[in-house]
């Protein structure tokens, strides 16, 4: 798997250390409040792990699952919903949690939805942020690392369902990306 990658971007010591950081962060501002952390499935699941781990506050979780790849590397703008109901936020203090923020299409899209739950408020916490103009505009509260606008995976990213076990986060070969033109 590794012999796929361009370049390793960031090994798991780095990653670990950044998370003690983030999660300090988020423990701090949480201090006094019902934290309801809701992740995005799948590529979130390693980083969820590791980080709520690190925040020694008492807390909910929530899983949502999205799709809105569709096996491609490109962003489709749609973002199917792949369970009906809406995790139970009304009044808690809700952390999305997700792997990637790129095209901001999925978080825009699951901020909405969530908002219709009535949280008493929402924050966005994202390990990694590409560098980039977003056709939808997000704003992450806490950010692991800002990145190029480069194809990565590993650490539960994906390209097609693969790389989500490498515990490093890596760019994949240019050449690997179906219709790559990046
Ligand atoms: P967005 O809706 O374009 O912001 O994309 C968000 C989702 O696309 C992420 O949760 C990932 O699942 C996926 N994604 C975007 N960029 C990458 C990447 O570089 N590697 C792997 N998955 C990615
Ligand atoms: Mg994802």
């Amino acid at each position: 798997m590794k012999g796929d990658l361009a370049r390793v971007l960031f090994d798991e010591a780095t990653i670990l250390r950044r998370l003690d950081e983030i999660a300090a962060q988020i423990t701090r501002d949480y201090r006094d409040r019902e934290l309801t952390v809701i992740v995005v499935l799948n590529g979130s699941l390693v980083f969820m792990a590791d980080l709520m781990r690190r925040i020694p506050l008492p807390l909910r979780l929530d899983c949502l699952s999205v799709a809105s790849y569709h096996g491609r590397a490109e962003t489709s703008g749609e973002v199917i919903f792949k369970q009906i109901a809406v995790p139970d936020v009304q009044d808690r203090h809700v952390l999305l949690l997700d792997d990637i923020l790129d095209s901001g299409h999925t978080l825009a899209a699951i901020r909405e939805k969530l908002e219709t739950a009535q949280p008493r408020s929402t924050r966005v916490c994202v390990l990694l942020s590409k560098k980039k103009t977003r056709a939808r505009k997000v704003d992450a509260d806490y950010v692991g690392f800002e990145i190029e606008d480069e194809f990565v995976v590993g650490y539960g990213l994906d390209y097609m369902e693969n790389y989500r076990n490498l515990p490093f986060i890596g760019v994949l070969r240019k050449e690997l990306v179906a219709g790559a033109t990046r």
